[in-house]
């Protein structure tokens, strides 16, 4: 019998339509445009403003234009995983509001928490769902809307991060196509360098918690750079290899938009020319776990049947992976 995998056979995205630019920024902390284009790749990142507007905006918004483009019915759709790490609440999940908004009666749906690679890791969770033969179709949404959690003060982390959610489609098919390979990692010891503090069941919110600013990220830049540098160039030379991916043979590299200066360094690893690395981060900024389908959004048009891409990510955690995908249909 031929074997059951995952394909990916739609996409959706959102991203609101506040735009936050380097300029803007500039008046708000002690920063630059050269500095943040330098140093980062960034120009500007899309907020999500309003009362009552939490993620599963951007969730739902993305999932209605998978929706509308694979004309498939809420009805059909067995599982529903939405990565995040900006939750509307603690509970219910994220991905119960998603269900129940568009109508996916027949669904079961739970949210994810991987930080920046909360995509991968639910790509890869997805697709285990569909090889088990169980679930015909499931939908992964990764998003963020990291304005939410975001110290506008704070000149080290305020100009990186911005809002936005993509989604797939995953289905069965037999074909040689689809989520072929994956590798996922984790190190809890890389919380001291990126978390939020206050909010969860340790430093539950007090007066004394917002005072102190703790319901903010708190991110130790260059040494999280470092561990992103090695890490994610690691993981993605690692599946490349067993898989035999090289530069001649890879058609896009899709890494966690999170700094361009991290994006060139896998590139160069894996031996990848720039023309072949999917990026948006100058528009977007880092969106946390909605990079990589945001990314897979923005250039479905150019896929084509066949494609090999390495997706590749690193974030709080720590945790890292990198997910195989040989593209399942023609863009246009
Ligand atoms: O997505 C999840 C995982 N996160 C990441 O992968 C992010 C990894 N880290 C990074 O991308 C980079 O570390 C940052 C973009 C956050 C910072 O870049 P950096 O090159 O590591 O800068 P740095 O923290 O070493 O700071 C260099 C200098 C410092 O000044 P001094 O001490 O040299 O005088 C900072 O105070 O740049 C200063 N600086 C700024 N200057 C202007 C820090 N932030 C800014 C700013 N504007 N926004």
């Amino acid at each position: 019998m031929s074997k059951i995998r995952a394909a990916i056979t739609g996409v959706g995205g959102y991203v609101p339509d506040y735009i936050l630019t380097n300029q803007e920024l500039e008046k708000m902390v002690e920063t630059n445009d050269e500095w943040i284009t330098t140093r980062t790749g960034i120009k500007e990142r899309r907020i999500l403003k309003g009362e009552n507007q939490g993620v599963s905006v951007m969730g739902i918004a993305a999932v209605h234009d998978m929706l509308a483009k694979t004309k498939t019915d809420p009805k059909d759709i067995d599982a529903i995983i939405f990565a995040t790490v900006t939750p509307d609440m603690t509970f219910p999940a994220t991905a119960n509001i998603v269900a129940s908004t568009i109508g996916a009666t027949n669904a079961f749906s739970f949210d994810m928490g991987a930080a920046c690679s909360g995509f991968v890791y639910a790509l890869a969770t997805g697709s285990s769902f569909i090889q088990s033969g169980v679930y015909k179709k499931v939908i992964v949404i990764g998003g963020d809307k990291m304005s939410a959690i975001v110290d506008y003060t704070d000149r080290t982390t305020c100009i990186i991060f911005g809002d936005g959610a993509g989604c797939v489609l995953l289905e069965p098919t037999t074909e040689d196509v689809g989520v072929m390979d994956w590798e996922l990692r984790s190190d809890g010891s890389g919380e001291q360098f990126l978390h939020m503090k206050a909010g969860g069941s340790r430093n539950p919110a007090s007066i004394e918690t917002i005072a102190k600013r703790e319901h903010f990220v708190y991110q130790a830049g260059s040494a999280v750079f470092k561990f992103a540098v090695t890490n994610m160039a690691d993981i993605s030379a690692q599946v490349a290899e067993r898989n035999h991916l090289n530069a001649g043979n890879i058609t896009w590299l899709a890494p966690h938009q999170a700094n361009k200066r991290i994006i060139d360094a896998t590139a160069n690893r894996v031996g990848i020319s720039e023309d072949k690395v999917m990026m948006n981060i100058e528009r977007y900024g880092n969106t946390t776990a909605g990079t990589i389908p945001l990314l897979l959004w923005d250039y479905e048009k150019k896929l084509k049947k066949g494609d090999n891409i390495l997706m590749a990510a690193f974030g709080g955690g720590f945790t890292w992976g990198a997910v195989y995908v040989k593209w399942a249909y023609n863009g246009q």
